[in-house]
């Protein structure tokens, strides 16, 4: 496993281009599998994950290429409906395909993706979203199989506005006969994105981005060529690593409306942040000040996504923050791992009290999740002395080259690879 090794107490200082939205990516490269025919996705981030979904969709018997941020994919050669279990394991964003397949052959098995290290994750709104739409859904232990000779329009009440159920009943009622409404959908802007990127192919959809999305189901789409927006996650990671390390950020390629919640809270610590069209200039030089209480919730409030990476920020404020996670049960591993590099930070049930201490120290520290290691990051960038982060693959799942992203400003920071057993050192 990769590790990656920090000299901390450097302010990050200069300019960066944001890489393209996993979160938007998965259930775009999910949705080309409703059209037959070549489609080409740019912005597309090199990530772990996205690797993953693109060895899915070869599994399943598309085209699929990944050169310089651009995927192209040709879906004329699928001829399988049948996520294996192997690979439905990997990643949770496999289930992003269950709708789209289902449309496209009446038919497909997934397995359940199973618990991850930041919760339960349940997929039962995915399911009974489709079986809404008319599709019988078996499951036998692990296996789930989803049949439907024709989809058909219908009324959906999600119990929570959940992105990837959202994403995935948008996604099979595009070729449904008549008309579906879901209420309480998401509002996340990757939700946006999809739709943008389902009506280009020729889909009739209307309110993403608001609790009630209208999707008017057509017989047939047509292939596109589609660029995804820009990350808003990293973009979020980058600004709180230049306030926590007290530096000068330029962030190019943002979308400043999509942070509304991180720009406002950063603020509130005393971060100087200067927006110009899709330009974020970030900037301090003093200690962050407390936050009395920040709460995690679905978009436009503060994001899951974002809370380890913040809770690096408010361990070095002066005074005593409140953050209280609302989405994932188990979004609080990076507290142990923070508190060996000094923090002062307890845990009560949802809740994280942290005291701000004036400085935190170098440590090896391991990545438990994704958001959790962008956090180490963070603290080793701020922190005084070496941190080593361990379990890196965690990060690499969403941060395309994050050592050579800091690196651009001016972090020192090196990844070490294990050598290889078969090869011999001289
Ligand atoms: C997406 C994002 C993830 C982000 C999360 C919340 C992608 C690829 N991932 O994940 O980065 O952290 O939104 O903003 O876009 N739930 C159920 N039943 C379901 C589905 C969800 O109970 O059928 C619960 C989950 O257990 C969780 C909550 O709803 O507690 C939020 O999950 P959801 O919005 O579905 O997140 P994801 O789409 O998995």
């Amino acid at each position: 496993m990769d590790k990656l090794v920090i000299e901390g107490g450097k302010p990050l200082s200069g300019t960066i281009v944001i890489q393209g939205a996993k979160n938007a990516a998965l259930p775009i490269l999910a949705a080309s599998m409703l059209v037959e025919g070549k489609v080409t996705i740019d912005h597309v981030p090199k990530l772990l994950d996205i690797d993953v979904m693109l060895n899915i969709l070869r599994e399943l018997g598309c085209r699929a290429e990944h050169e310089n941020q651009t995927v192209q994919l040709d879906t004329s050669t699928l001829q399988s409906s049948h996520i294996p279990e192997a690979l439905m394991r990997q990643m949770r964003s496999s289930i992003f395909l269950m709708g789209p397949l289902l449309a496209r052959f009446g038919e497909v098995t997934i397995y359940q993706p199973g618990g991850c290290a930041i919760g339960e994750r349940k997929i039962d709104l995915h399911l009974s979203g489709l079986q809404a739409l008319g599709a019988l859904v078996v499951e036998e232990g692990s296996r789930i199989v989803c049949y439907a000779d024709e989809l058909t329009g219908a009324e959906i009440h999600l119990d929570f506005p959940s992105v990837g159920a959202t994403e995935n009943i948008m996604m099979a009622a595009v070729l449904a006969k008549g008309l579906t409404t879901i209420s309480n959908a998401a509002r996340e802007p990757e939700i946006q994105d999809l739709q943008q990127f389902l009506n280009c192919m020729g889909a009739k959809i209307i309110g993403a981005g608001t609790d009630t999305i209208t999707v008017e189901g057509v017989e047939k789409l047509a292939p596109c060529r589609y660029q995804v927006i820009p990350d808003r996650i990293v973009t979020g990671t980058v600004m709180v690593a230049a306030a926590a390390t007290r530096g000068q950020v330029t962030l190019l390629n943002t979308c400043p409306a999509h942070l509304t919640s991180l720009i406002h809270v950063l603020r509130r610590t005393g971060v100087q942040i200067a927006v110009d069209g899709d330009i974020i200039k970030v900037g301090t030089a003093t200690r962050p000040k407390s936050i009395d209480r920040i709460v995690t919730s679905p978009y436009p409030a503060f994001p899951t996504d974002l809370q380890s990476q913040l809770m690096v920020l408010l361990a070095l404020a002066d005074g005593v923050s409140i953050m209280k996670e609302t989405i994932f049960e188990g979004r609080f591993k990076h507290v142990d791992e923070l508190t060996r590099m000094g923090a002062d930070i307890r845990v009560d049930l949802s809740s994280a009290i942290i005291r701000g201490v004036s400085r935190l120290y170098g440590a090896t520290v391991e990545a438990t999740d994704l958001r959790a290691g962008a956090a180490l990051v963070i603290a080793g960038l701020a922190a005084q002395g070496k941190t080593v982060v361990e379990q890196v693959h965690h990060i690499d799942r969403g941060y395309d080259e994050i050592e050579t992203m800091l690196g651009q400003l001016g972090a020192r920071i090196t990844r070490y690879s294990p050598i290889p057993n078969n090869i011999i050192v001289p």
